[in-house]
């Protein structure tokens, strides 16, 4: 008997060290497709030219056999197949190749390479697809021009798109086919190679440049769906502008497309001159879009514009450097859309986002420097960390040197690096040498990963105030020992008598311990630490309730303000969660909680958009990762408790906000935006706490909508109480927006993530739902996604949640491997789970690494998760 037959596959391990420059290179590229949905057929020219010693060129596949291979014009069998791989051997400098593939589109369910959505047809080739459509070097320093012809039935495909500038269009060959011709200038990696062929209308703009150039903008969008895509040709404008201003980086076709489907494994896409979207982030309108959805809409539209700089122009030399683009774009959306709108608030979600999702990828298994050093597939590595903690390091880089010396860096990087394929390091050294500053230590951000600990105490003695911090870094996967990290911190130090400071201070703490002494404080002044979350740490401070109280009212750093609120409610919620805390102390406590939030709730200086925002309690996942090891049930238990006596308690205060709030009628603009979110606020913290009144209240909010935001809201509370109008609401909405398939992923997503204690049984039924399927990520994510980090769902006493994420995984797995594999994390976080339902998640675990025919990518994650 074979018992390797039944082990798991051995892993393929790729290693940053191992990095060897491409043996030959690729300068030029023709292919042409003759397009169909059963079948395309791809004829890739190659030009070669060696770069090494080696006579062998290996091109990459996957899935992919080719018919015919010719090198200079002559068919040749001089090549063979290593494993998915095709090598020739080539004797000269420089040859052409010539390769014959054959692909079916309708059958890629992974979405990877050349797909079918909807009858049109797409591609996807970030980070690995293009192997999937041709044999290459399909590697992201093998940079090409690339020409691409493409023909196909005019009636299916009246639409031909790809990168760059259209040269040719023509009829033919043959009865009803048209054809095209597109050549983009810009020598590129495959990975942002771009095709689309379909039935699609385009909402057409125009853009002149800083330099006077026109530039033709296009938004393809299925028929009927143009009217949905002015917000985001706006975005794409606004984008195009504050590039100009703020990074001096001008846009260099004559051409920009877009194109949303509907099956999309991500966001988005940015591929040269023809972004790819998912249609969640290009549609909106007032009817079926929050605004969120609009936010959403603005943020990645921008990100993908600026990958045309960081990405395109600049792209990365391994997937190892994947931050290198990512990052630094994440951090370029994200000063753009706080430029478009309210920053205290958009900082603010990136940093609840961050602790969402970045944190505990920090802490558990998965854990991985923005710089991985391995991977064993690359798919898995497009993480909050490498974009969003990526992202932090580099707005670290300019806090230091402030924003002005931060551009000379930036400049310098993109005049040095222009049509390179760069590495974290040219980018930290091109900042180093172009802002001015000595990053030597600065760089173990890239390498260390794990979220440093920070303490802080503040004592006062004889006028002066010391402030002794310390640092660690807690060990992750394949990291024991860590060094000490620079970590800067704004800093004020407030008078409690008058509420105001003598101005805020950037420190660094750059060992493991230091004191910085401040004189001239008469009365021991109150700590503000870490203003605009300077740091992507977490820091434990030696805080007063008084102290916190007092900054949650007074702090002129509005995400200061909101964290001293924050760290009331945490500090509060893990005295409760211990058990040790006397009835009086747990009266004290929340009591201070409803009287900071009484004074938010009635602060007449605060905008909407900002109040919303501070009414939102600390997220049960970032409770539990304040645990070594947490109870799920217990979180929820409190923190719905604590939510529940504000609502009580501060009922008349809410009740009148929504009534003010009410009032406001639908518009974009910041007032009417932070009208809507403090009505659902309140409506969340009502349901808590008098639930009918709140059942009455959200079912008038429903009624009365003119807009997703409150509707969706109202929903949403509905979904989570036991009352008839749940169903009612409910079935309404479904039936409002029925073939929508945004709207229908709302209706899902909002029950799977409720907090009705039935929610479980919902989601499996749910899944019986003639609109659910498997073969759309965006619905299954809506489901799915929302049930696993819905603790009420996923963590259930009986495992039932584990079993059917369990399931799904071990289902979605052949038929998409990258969306099976991000479901891994929420069951990679057992170890820090109390005992039971540990090994209910261990279990599962086991069972998909046990299950034959896994993917590269599930298997990865879940074989780490249990390691
Ligand atoms: N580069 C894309 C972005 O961040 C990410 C992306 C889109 C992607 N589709 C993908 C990554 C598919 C991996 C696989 O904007
Ligand atoms: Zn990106």
């Amino acid at each position: 008997m074979n018992l390797s037959l039944a082990l798991p596959p051995a892993p393929t391990v790729i290693h940053r060290a191992d990095y060897q420059p491409p043996a030959w290179l690729v300068p030029e590229v023709t292919l042409t497709f003759n397009l169909g949905v059963e079948q395309t057929r791809v004829v890739a020219a190659l030009k070669v030219r060696r770069n090494g010693q080696s006579q062998t060129l290996r091109l990459n596949g996957d899935g992919i056999a080719a018919e015919a291979v010719l090198v200079d014009g002559q068919p040749t069998n001089d090549w063979r197949m290593d494993g998915a791989d095709l090598l020739v051997e080539l004797p000269g400098e420089s040859h052409e190749v010539s390769i014959t593939t054959a692909i079916s589109p309708v059958a890629n369910t992974q979405l990877m390479g050349l797909y079918a959505s909807n009858g049109m047809l797409c591609t996807q080739c970030e980070a690995e697809g293009f192997r999937r459509i041709t044999f290459f070097p399909d590697r992201p320093d093998v940079l090409s021009v690339y020409t691409v012809h493409m023909q196909g039935s005019k009636d299916l495909f009246p639409v031909l798109l790809s990168n760059g500038n259209c040269t040719q269009q023509g009829e033919g060959p043959g009865a009803g086919m048209h054809n095209a011709t597109w050549h983009d200038p810009w020598p590129k990696p495959s990975y942002l190679f771009a095709l689309v062929a379909g039935d699609l209308v385009a909402n057409q703009d125009t853009f002149t440049t800083m330099s006077g150039r026109k530039v033709d903008l296009g938004i393809w969008v299925r028929e009927g769906d143009q009217d949905r895509t002015h917000h985001a040709m706006q975005a794409l404008k606004d984008s195009m502008k504050w590039d100009e201003e703020t990074f001096g980086r001008e846009y260099d076709l004559d051409l920009f497309n877009i194109v949303a489907v509907s099956d999309f494994n991500m966001g988005a896409m940015e591929n040269k001159g023809l972004n790819v979207f998912n249609t969640r982030y290009i549609l909106a309108d007032a009817e079926t879009a929050t605004d969120l959805d609009y936010d959403g809409i603005e943020g990645v539209v921008a990100h993908e514009y600026f990958h045309n700089w960081s990405g395109n122009r600049i792209t990365c030399r391994d997937w190892f450097q994947l931050s290198l683009k990512e990052g630094f774009t994440v951090l370029r959306d994200q000063l753009f859309s706080q430029d478009m709108g309210s920053a205290a608030v958009k900082r603010i979600e990136d940093v609840r986002v961050l602790r969402a999702a970045q944190f505990p990828e920090d802490s558990g298994p998965l854990a991985h420097p923005i710089r991985p050093d391995s991977y064993q597939e690359i798919s898995n590595f497009y993480t909050a960390t490498v974009y969003n903690k990526g992202a932090e390091v580099i707005r670290m880089m300019r806090t230091l040197v402030g924003p002005e010396r931060f551009r000379a860096g930036t400049d310098l990087y993109f005049d040095r690096h222009d049509g390179e394929a760069a590495t974290c390091e040219d980018f930290v050294k091109a900042i180093e040498d172009g802002a001015g500053i000595d990053l030597g230590q600065f760089r173990l951000w890239y390498s260390q990963a794990g979220t440093p600990r920070v303490t802080a105490r503040l004592d006062h003695a004889d006028g002066v105030a010391t402030l002794t911090l310390a640092q660690s870094i807690p060990p992750t996967p394949g990291q024991g020992e860590k060094q000490p990290m620079v970590i800067p911190l704004r800093i004020a130090l407030f008078d409690p008598a008058s509420g105001t400071h003598q101005g805020e201070q950037l420190i660094v703490l750059d060992r493991a311990e230091m004191q910085f002494a401040f004189p001239g404080f008469a009365r021991r002044p109150v700590l503000s630490l870490g203003r605009g979350f300077s740091a992507p740490v977490a820091i434990d401070a030696e805080i007063s309730d008084e102290d916190l109280v007092f900054l949650a009212a007074h702090d002129d750093d509005p995400f200061a303000r909101y964290e001293a609120l924050q760290q009331l409610i945490v500090k509060h919620l893990l005295a409760v969660l211990d058990g040790a805390l006397t009835d009086a102390a747990l009266e004290a406590g929340r009591g201070a909680i409803a009287a900071a939030f009484a004074a938010v709730v009635g602060d007449r200086a605060l905008d909407d958009l900002m109040r919303g925002e501070l009414m939102i309690l600390p997220g049960e996942g970032y409770l539990a990762d304040q645990l070594l090891v947490a109870d799920p049930g217990a979180i929820r238990k409190a923190r719905e408790g604590l939510k529940a006596y504000l609502g009580r308690s501060l009922e008349a205060g809410l009740l009148a906000l929504h009534d003010r709030a009410s009032a406001v009628p639908y518009a974009l603009s910041a007032e009417a935006r932070g009208a809507r979110k403090v009505k659902t606020q309140a409506l969340a913290l009502l349901a808590a706490g008098v639930p009918q009144r709140a059942a009455d209240l959200a079912a008038a909010q429903f009624d009365a909508a003119d807009n997703m935001t409150d509707r969706q809201g109202a929903l949403m509370v509905l979904a989570g109480l036991e009352t008839p109008l749940r169903q009612e609401k409910l079935a309404a909405f479904l039936a409002r927006h029925a073939g929508d398939p945004l709207v229908i992923d709302k209706w899902f997503s909002l029950q799977a993530g409720s907090l009705h204690p039935q929610a479980l049984d919902h989601v499996k039924a749910l899944a019986g739902h003639p609109d659910f399927t498997m073969t759309n990520p965006n619905r299954v994510r809506a489901l799915y996604m929302a049930a696993a980090v819905n603790p009420g769902v996923f963590h259930v006493a009986s495992g039932e949640g584990y079993r059917m994420i369990g399931e799904l995984v071990r289902a979605l797995d052949p038929i998409n491997p990258q969306t099976a594999a991000r479901f891994i994390a929420p069951l990679g976080r057992w170890r820090r789970i109390e005992p039971l339902r540990a090994a209910l998640m261990k279990a599962e675990l086991e069972r998909i690494v046990a299950q034959p025919g896994l993917s590269k990518d599930t298997f990865e994650q879940a074989s780490k998760s249990l390691g």
